[in-house]
């Protein structure tokens, strides 16, 4: 079927489903039940999200693909059909647009200026100090009261240390930027909080960018400074890509961190392969694997089509909001054999955990390097690791755009 409704609108609204749509319960690790059928029957359909508007949903990984690697799909949130995920993300993308919701070229020339800094040699050399970070907070664990809450322990200092390192952010400000980049990426963060939040942020990296540029520290955010000194970048343009870095760069490793740890607990047998096999390969795999199965960015990817484009028998047309919806495209069986199935020895690189095509994570050599070192190292140096409560009194952050747990009471 191909509609001729006007952009953003559907005909028949009777028909459309919400979305996001809630989990099943008791299956905090798998997407909706409510994707999984569209995907066998409806792969592309409109969905009816909470402004009223009806964005398509692309629900199986090879359109995914197709798509994201479209030129004719536009990343570009100030385009007026562009599907927000709630009124929140509105308010501070208007305030704050990073080049995550810009188009090339303007995103390609951001983008470029800190891609060094991500690089997988430059991370690899990193590795080391990650090691010793993630050995430091194993150390304080164990020197502590049990039960412990992992993510307050481990999950978030581990990735909040090493991206304040690379950016030149001071750790001893963890709880301002924690706390605030924790209301940006709620669904239900109101305007006002979001507004509100948004600007603590940019208020505090402006601050930074000053003090870089009086005194430059061969970080990340000195780098940024340097090119605002010599023109080549706007001050307000560094402020945003500084707060990009910084939010993407510690909630959603965090968020990874604690949900693969309780997913594989769940999976005792194969919490025991990572354990005691101590091949770096089995433990890369493992991680790939994780990302595919706990696709922790479910919100999906947020387009709008700028041309006609026909897919699946379908017409997008130009003008229509599209959502990507990766966690389920991960569980695809055309992509991924026997796909519901937690497996850490098959490897599956090619999934979509981290997006496709031009705004696939910049920053996931690091992630991969930050969950390596964590995933290796607190299972072999807490061999009697669980979960201090039952699955079911554990808090899942289902009105998270990243989703996690809040909370993951552990002992030994
Ligand atoms: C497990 C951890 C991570 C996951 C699952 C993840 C996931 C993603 C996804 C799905 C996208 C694509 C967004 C889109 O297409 O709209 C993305 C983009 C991005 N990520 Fe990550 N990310 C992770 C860690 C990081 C880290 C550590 C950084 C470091 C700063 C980072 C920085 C970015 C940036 C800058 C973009 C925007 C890229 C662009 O628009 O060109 N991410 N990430």
């Amino acid at each position: 079927m191909s509609t001729t409704s006007a952009p953003g609108t559907d005909a028949r609204p009777a028909e459309v489903p919400d979305y996001p749509m809630p989990r099943a319960a008791g299956c905090p690790f798998d997407p909706p039940p409510g994707l999984y059928a569209l995907q066998a029957q409806s792969p592309i359909s409109r969905v009816r999200l909470w402004d009223g508007s009806t964005p398509w949903l692309i629900t199986r990984y090879e359109d995914m693909r197709t798509l994201l690697g479209d030129p004719r799909i536009s990343a570009d949130s100030t385009h007026p059909h562009y599907p927000y995920q709630g009124p929140g993300q509105k308010e501070r993308r208007t305030q704050s647009r990073a080049f995550i919701a810009m188009d090339d070229p303007e995103h390609a020339r951001l983008r470029r200026m800190v891609t060094a800094a991500f690089s997988i040699k430059r991370v690899e050399a990193l590795r080391p100090a990650i090691q010793k970070i993630v050995d430091g907070l194993i150390d304080a664990m164990l020197a502590g009261p049990k039960p412990v809450d992992l993510v307050q322990a481990f999950a978030l200092p581990l990735p909040s240390l090493v991206i304040c390192r690379l950016l030149g952010v001071p750790y001893a400000d963890h709880d301002f930027f924690q706390a605030n980049s924790k209301m940006l990426i709620k669904r239900t963060t109101t305007p006002e909080e979001a507004r509100a939040a948004t600007q603590r942020l940019i208020d505090y990296l402006d601050r930074l960018i000053g003090d870089k540029l009086a005194h430059p520290a061969g970080d990340l955010l000195s780098t940024l400074a340097e090119r605002v000194r010599i023109g080549e970048l706007s001050r307000r343009e560094a402020v945003d890509t500084g707060m990009l870095l910084l939010i993407a760069g510690h909630e959603t490793t965090a968020n990874m961190i604690a949900l693969g740890t309780l997913a594989l607990l769940q999976h005792p047998d194969q919490i025991a392969q990572l354990r005691d096999s101590g091949d770096p390969r089995l433990v890369a795999s493992a991680v790939e694997e994780l990302l595919r199965y706990l696709t922790i960015v479910h919100s999906g990817r947020r387009r709008v089509a700028l041309e006609d484009i026909e897919i699946g028998g379908r017409t997008i047309r130009a003008g229509d909001g599209v959502i990507l919806t990766n966690d389920i495209g991960n569980r695809d069986p055309a992509g991924f054999p026997d796909p519901d199935r937690l497996d850490i020895g098959r490897n599956p690189r090619h999934h979509v955990a981290f997006g496709f095509g031009v705004h696939q994570c910049l920053g996931q050599p690091l992630a991969r390097v930050e969950l390596q070192v964590a995933y290796s190292t607190l299972y072999r140096r807490i061999p009697a690791l669980q979960p201090a409560v039952d699955l079911d009194e554990i808090p899942f952050k289902h009105d998270g755009l990243v989703y996690g747990v809040y909370e993951l009471p552990i002992t030994w």
